[in-house]
């Protein structure tokens, strides 16, 4: 067998323990003659696992009791609609903070049902900073407020959270989920993607305060209905099954390396590492201002968008695939999320040092 390290943006590396963990049940689950996969999600042992994980992510996050935890499907995606189907609540417009293409999207998909009120965007579209919160024009009647802590294609992140009054406050984790620790009760809502930081693609964690169900548009369907999928333990239809319990691995694997205090300094530490490479080497630029530089996603370009395909293709000779940026920014992109090695870092930063000194 032999492992590459994988910089891909999501679907993205998972701990190596967690994989192995999940081979070893793969056939027979603890004794119970199956998989994961063929359980019925109501059987007593799915339950189990499906309580243990949502517990341990209550855990790590300090999820405060007055807030569900919701295991849905359709992606973040997903929630760019469910989130105003839900938290409208009889207004008519929610506050958007865009600092990506993500929140860009999110905002254009509320329109549908009700109005995106852009209270902050860097001028002409450059994401390369966060806009200075004084200058952001927020709604006092707004229905809420939405941002997206980490732009994972352009490499942007907040290390703050932002105040916003008493106007719930709705963030995309997507790409910084269980990174860092963070102050839930500061949030009227967060939702996640989970095939970047917490496991694989097909299921999303959403968690809310219970003051802000029960109020969905009547065109809501019912798996995008909060309370509803609340009321039923995440289990109004049948869930990914098998993506909840790689999950719940997952935040047992953090919770055995010491939890998201410990995560978080590995993580910092990976990023400036990373940085220190790009700063340090005129043949690289990260274009994001320094206080607002991702942990999760690096972004870099060479200096001729030539030898893009040559340093690619050289990576992944070196076992150091996915670290082609978007398609919509091009240049390079190094996603190093929990489960990245700092040892996987160090060889990316060993493999651009020789690239650069060769061509450069
Ligand atoms: C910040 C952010 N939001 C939303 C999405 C979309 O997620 P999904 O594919 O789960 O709908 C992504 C995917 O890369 C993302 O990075």
């Amino acid at each position: 067998m032999s492992r590459v390290f994988n910089f891909s943006a999501g679907p993205a590396t998972l701990p190596e323990s967690v994989l192995m963990q999940a081979r070893d049940e793969l056939l027979d689950w603890r004794g119970s003659g199956m998989s994961v996969m063929e359980m019925s999600h109501r059987d007593k042992d799915f339950m189990s696992i499906a309580t243990a994980a949502e517990q341990d992510l209550r855990d790590l996050l300090g999820v405060p009791a007055n807030y569900k935890v919701l295991f849905m499907q359709g992606g973040a995606t997903g929630q760019f609609a469910a989130v105003p189907m839900n938290l409208l609540r009889g207004k008519t417009s929610a506050d958007f903070i865009v600092t990506g293409a993500w929140g860009l999207k999110a905002a254009k998909e509320i329109a549908k049902y009700g109005k995106a009120n852009i209270a902050a965007k860097p001028v002409d579209s450059r994401f390369n900073h966060i806009p200075a919160r004084e200058t952001w024009k927020l709604d006092p009647d707004a229905a809420y407020v939405h941002y997206t802590p980490n732009e994972t294609i352009e490499g942007v992140e907040f290390g703050w959270i932002p105040e916003v009054g008493e106007v719930p406050l709705v963030a995309d984790f997507s790409s910084t989920f269980l990174s860092r620790p963070i102050d839930v009760s500061k949030f009227g809502l967060i939702y996640a993607g989970a095939q970047k930081n917490a496991g694989p693609a097909g299921i999303t964690m959403v968690i809310v305060r219970e003051d802000l169900l029960g109020q969905a548009l009547p065109v809501t369907p019912s798996i995008f209905d909060y309370k509803q999928v609340a009321d039923n333990e995440s289990m109004l239809n049948t869930p990914s099954c098998y993506a909840w319990y790689i999950c719940g691995l997952v935040f047992q694997w953090l919770k055995r390396e010491g939890g998201l205090k410990v995560i978080a300094e590995r993580n910092q530490h990976k990023a400036a590492l990373l940085y220190d490479a790009i700063d340090t080497t005129p043949f690289y630029t990260n274009p994001v201002a320094k206080s607002d530089r991702s942990w999760m996603n690096v972004v870099f370009t060479l200096p001729d968008a030539a030898l893009d395909a040559e340093f690619l293709k050289g990576a992944k000779a070196a076992n150091l695939p996915g670290l082609k940026g978007h398609r919509s920014v091009g240049g390079m992109r190094a996603s190093i999320y929990n489960a990245m090695p700092e040892a996987g870092v160090q060889a990316l930063v060993d493999y651009m040092r020789e690239f650069a000194r060769t061509r450069g």
